[in-house]
């Protein structure tokens, strides 16, 4: 596996590339990474020559500089994983490579699906993700890039900007890896706690329960009944259980009646201190 640290290297990678007319699949990471990350570099390699894998934990999209501070850093084993996944390439840009001009702060993101739920809870975050995506597709230019479904939002918000850039990149999702119990593969989870963990696993818990109440016919009480589901669950605070059309995120009542067999539950919640997120396609 190739290691690349500079614009020069990367350019000399991507020219060998493009001399063989070979295809290269993408896959943006922050790194600490798990299976789910390497389901991305799979799924890559199986419908390009090429995967080049990136790990950058990009401060302008951490609303929080805690959380920022405490994000689980591991390059070497990081490395290691990619390998042994065999990605074509790992990408390590520096912070000016990323942010030539010095300047973090980057604009705010018009896309109507980045309004809500973490666009709302975490304000300045897709304006964030949006700069580093925005910036490694400028550089790497490739034909597919791969996220998780488990950041059902950002996959949306990074759709919407794909199309507005208009690159030709296809932007492909890949199913939310889990542990056997349930609990949705993140980063944090490293953070949690013996006891956190257990509680955590209510957060799929109560997804599952609300998919088998949708699957039995109901309808209108979807995410009152996750809320009280996980506002009843000690040592959990719970950001938001939404249940919205899985195309525009918007509430169904407001989604054109075609969309109506599109949904998806969405939930934040914090615990101890450690914000997760998790979501599920309900049909
Ligand atoms: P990160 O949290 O490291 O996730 C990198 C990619 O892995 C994202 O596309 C994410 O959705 C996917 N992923 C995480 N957990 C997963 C799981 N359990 N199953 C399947 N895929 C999973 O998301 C980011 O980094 C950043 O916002 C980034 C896009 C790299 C921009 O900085």
């Amino acid at each position: 596996m190739q290691l690349i640290k500079s614009q020069e290297e990367l350019q000399g990678f991507l020219d060998d590339l493009r001399s063989r007319q070979a295809t290269l699949g993408f896959v943006p990471t922050m790194g600490a990474l798990h299976q789910g990350h390497v389901s991305l570099v799979q799924r890559a390699l199986q419908e390009n020559d090429a995967c080049i894998a990136s790990i950058y934990v990009n401060p302008a999209q951490f609303n929080d500089p805690k959380d920022f501070e405490c994000y689980p850093r591991q390059e070497g084993s990081d490395i290691h994983t990619l390998a042994q996944a065999s990605c074509t390439a790992v990408f390590l840009p520096e912070y000016s490579t990323i942010y030539p001009k010095g300047n973090t702060a980057s604009t705010e993101v018009h896309y109507e699906v980045a309004q809500g739920l973490e666009g709302k809870h975490r304000p300045g975050h897709f304006s964030g993700v949006v700069a580093v995506v925005r910036r490694f597709f400028e550089l790497i230019a490739p034909d597919r890039a791969y996220f998780g479904l488990k950041d059902y939002q950002q996959y949306l918000v990074i759709r919407a900007m794909a199309a507005e850039l208009n690159m030709g990149i296809d932007i492909v999702g890949c199913e939310t890896v889990r542990d056997p119990d349930g609990l949705a593969m993140s980063s944090r989870n490293q953070l949690l706690r013996e006891q956190d963990r257990t509680t955590a696993l209510h957060i799929s818990a109560t997804l599952r329960e609300v998919k088998a109440a949708y699957s039995k016919g109901e309808r209108k009480g979807l995410a009152a009944l996750g809320r009280k589901l996980l506002q009843g669950c000690n040592g959990l605070d719970l950001e938001y259980f939404e249940v919205l059309d899985a195309k525009s995120l918007r509430p169904m009542e407001h989604s054109a009646e075609a969309q109506k067999d599109e949904v998806v539950a969405l939930v934040a919640a914090r615990v101890g201190g450690i914000r997760l997120i998790d979501n599920m396609r309900l049909c």
